[in-house]
């Protein structure tokens, strides 16, 4: 795998946490010349920091900005020459009930999941489409199971997914891969920066993290697929449970995830 890797040019959307530092990680040692980017300056500063000898560019941008999308990526071109691997992973998630959930909490979650890979996509494009390159969009079981209290998250996996397997078919003659991974429950941030009703962190979490798969194992399988060409990735049996349920019993589904994400009335965040 890690020969696969050797001296291609890699954006990882969201590097500086979870999932996507991991992938950071493993692509320097692999080799790779690497691009990331995250909204806080000094986390992206301690990851240079991190690997003042490797071939790590970092940008304070938000996905979600298409000016600050495009920026990252002409930035990679010009210090790397090209791009030939974009994983889209920087994500945000939510914990409201519709009832209660401001609109500004959907338009967000949708405009950093789903917009801020159509703006990285886009201006990687040309590049991606010369070196018969990879797009990646780092999704979730919610884009295949809607999950309650994570109305507009699921909705964001859902649009990536639909959008990602179009362009797949659009580009299909031009041997560019594309591909979506759904990662199950996996230790991270995530839980922590989810945004509440009103659109804030809300920093806790009731969620054993201890008993999730970690963001190296999930990064490891990430770019074993993507070295592989694979079309989709359904990571963890509980992952691969619930799809698997929503497709062919949808109605049991509703009821297990009912069950699941409510405890005593409450919703489980
Ligand atoms: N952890 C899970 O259980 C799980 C399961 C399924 C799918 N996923 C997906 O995996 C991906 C990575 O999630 P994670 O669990 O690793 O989360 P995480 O630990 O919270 O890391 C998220 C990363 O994305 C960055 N980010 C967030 N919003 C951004 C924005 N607007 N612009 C640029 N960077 C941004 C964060 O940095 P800043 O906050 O500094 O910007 C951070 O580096 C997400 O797409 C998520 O939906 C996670």
């Amino acid at each position: 795998m890690s020969a696969y890797f050797k001296d291609k040019v890699v954006v990882v959307t969201g590097g500086t946490d979870g999932i996507g530092k991991a992938l950071v990680d493993d692509l320097l040692q692999a080799g790779a010349k690497v691009a990331t980017c995250g909204r806080d300056h000094d986390k992206l500063y301690r990851l240079q920091a991190t690997y003042p000898s490797y071939h790590l560019h970092t940008m304070v941008a938000d996905v979600s900005n298409e000016n600050e999308a495009r920026r990252l990526i002409e930035s990679t071109i010009r210090n790397f020459g090209k791009v030939d691997i974009l994983i889209n992973n920087a994500g945000i998630s939510m914990r409201a009930l519709l009832k209660d959930a401001s609109t500004e909490v959907i338009r967000r979650v949708m405009d950093i999941n789903f917009f801020g890979a159509v703006y990285c996509t886009k201006y990687a494009l040309e590049s991606i489409i010369e070196n018969k390159g990879t797009i990646v969009g780092v999704s979730s079981i919610a884009g295949y199971r809607g999950l309650p209290g994570r109305s507009a998250y699921s909705a964001s996996k859902y649009a990536l997914q639909g959008w990602l397997e179009a362009i797949k078919t659009e580009l299909m003659d031009s041997k560019v891969h594309v591909m979506w991974v759904c990662p199950g429950f996996t230790t991270s941030n995530i839980r922590t920066a989810a945004l509440d009703k009103d659109a804030q962190s809300h920093g806790e979490t009731n969620m054993d993290e201890g008993k999730m798969m970690s963001a190296e194992e999930v990064s490891g399988h990430i770019l074993k697929a993507i070295s592989k060409k694979k079309r989709t990735l359904v990571l963890t049996f509980q992952g691969k449970e619930t799809v698997f349920l929503n497709k062919f019993f949808p109605k049991l589904a509703d009821w297990f995830t009912h069950r699941f994400y409510f405890k005593n009335g409450e919703l489980v965040k």
